[in-house]
């Protein structure tokens, strides 16, 4: 299939890596001329996990192109993916400016008929939204089909879950469409549902609002586990060996962050009070996720007492592990409450200072370290905030002689609280 995707973001490029892959030809458009060349001469504006090597793989083979002419894309391809972002409002609701100003573009390049996919993730009923733009500037009257595609990738994990993915949703309004995504999503053989648009559309905020209340439930047992003396990775392997409920997305810590899961939990709340529904429960989880890095913060100035002057070594500043991504992420989060009580920090990531030095300015009592094992020296206190694999490879004997105190926050549950205490560390972690 000639496939255009408008939008390089995470999303649009790994999808469109991944097309060219199993042997589509793709041309990826994106209106930032500077990320275009970027990508024209080799370079990736991410970290992802196997990513560049795709990309160059598939440019060398002729299958992957870039263009900032969106009009370009469109004269090349018989099905265009919308992947541009559609960030949160102050109120939560979701600002859909990127994808309508995409559509009327559509709309003035459309000369024969063309699908019209959607692949990022927006509230139900805007395939029909978009549907309507489109009819509504299209000087040439052409036939086409608009499709919902949610996209389901991690960050860190996305060319593997677009590669592999557990399902693939289309949602149609019409037969004419399915027969080409099917042939599109063929090669990757994962299970293959069809859908209506507004059901395809709500799959995607209920399966990730789902996965939050996973989190959330992990963190509201790992209070209870702190009160009753129990352990929450125990209790939480224990429920998730029973098939029903599965053992991913239970790990307790320091809550969900990301461009994701904070943004469509909103979103979702939203878009159910405009369909007359006040999902409580969703409020619920987003309250127990604030309430994670409170506690947390509570638990460093418990022992601390005072974290005024006190210089604190964090580890971790990605929103999660295998990514550079700071977006929303609870390491940031977490380093400006610490600056704000007056404390000094050092702080390592294995992928995301560059991109952190934007959101967390390096002095006014912020030291970017570069080596993991430096991180601890003259510390009063070490954070684990983000659950890189690697920190369990810390230098714990060199980490604790380099201390001014031992004292070791776990963000993640990377370290057995029985080992760390032998080792002479004074050691809290979340839910043990
Ligand atoms: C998520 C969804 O998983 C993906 O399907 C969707 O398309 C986009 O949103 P992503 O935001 O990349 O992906 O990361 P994910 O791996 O889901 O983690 C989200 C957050 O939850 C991270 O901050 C992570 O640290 C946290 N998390 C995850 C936990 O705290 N505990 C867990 O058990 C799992």
């Amino acid at each position: 299939m000639t496939i255009a995707i408008i939008g390089t973001g995470y999303v649009g490029l790994v999808t469109g890596a991944c097309f060219a892959e199993v042997g589509h030809t793709v041309t990826c458009v994106d209106a930032d001329a500077s990320k275009v060349a970027l990508l024209q001469s080799g370079g990736i504006p991410i970290f992802e996990p196997g990513l560049e090597d795709l990309v160059r793989r598939n440019v060398a083979a002729g299958r992957l192109s870039f263009t900032p002419s969106t009009a370009e894309g469109i004269a090349r391809s018989q099905v265009i993916f919308i992947a541009v972002p559609t960030p949160p409002l102050p109120d939560g609701a979701v600002d859909m400016s990127f994808i309508e100003s995409v559509a009327r573009e559509i709309a003035s390049s459309l000369d024969s008929y063309r699908i019209i996919v959607d692949k990022s993730t927006v509230p139900v009923k805007t395939g029909e939204k978009v549907a309507e733009t489109i009819k509504r500037y299209c000087r040439s009257g052409v036939a086409f089909d608009v499709v919902s595609n949610p996209e389901f990738l991690r960050e860190g994990f996305a060319v593997e879950d677009l590669m592999k993915p557990d399902r693939v949703v289309i949602g149609v309004s019409s037969q004419r469409p399915v027969a080409a995504m099917k042939e599109i999503y063929a090669p990757f053989g994962a299970p293959i549902i069809v859908t209506d648009t507004n059901s395809a559309e709500l799959i995607k905020h209920a399966a990730n609002s789902f996965l939050a209340l996973k989190i959330s439930y992990a963190n509201a047992l790992a209070v209870i586990c702190e009160a009753a003396g129990a352990n929450v990775q125990e209790v939480t392997r224990g429920m998730g060996l029973d098939s029903r409920i599965g053992p991913r997305f239970l790990q307790a810590g320091l809550g969900f962050g990301g461009s994701c899961f904070p943004k469509d939990l909103s979103a979702f709340i939203n878009i159910s009070a405009q369909l007359g529904y006040e999902f409580r429960l969703l409020r619920e989880v987003q309250q127990i996720n604030a309430d994670q890095m409170a506690r947390f913060v509570k638990k460093i100035q418990d022992t601390l007492w005072v974290l005024k002057e006190k210089k604190i070594g964090i580890l971790g500043l990605a929103f999660k592990q295998n990514t550079d991504d700071v977006r929303s992420s609870p390491a940031i989060d977490l380093c400006h409450r610490l600056l704000r009580e007056g404390a000094s920090l050092r702080v390592y990531d294995p992928q995301a200072m560059d991109k952190a030095r934007a959101v967390l300015p390096e002095g006014s009592g912020t030291t970017y370290v570069m080596d993991m094992d430096a991180v601890a020296e003259g510390c009063d206190a070490l954070v684990i905030a983000t659950e890189w694999p690697q920190f369990t490879q810390l230098d714990l004997v060199r980490t604790r002689a380099s201390m001014t105190t031992p004292i070791l926050f776990d963000g993640r549950n990377l370290f057995d609280p029985v080992e760390m205490k032998r080792l002479g560390f004074i050691y809290q972690s979340v839910g043990r």
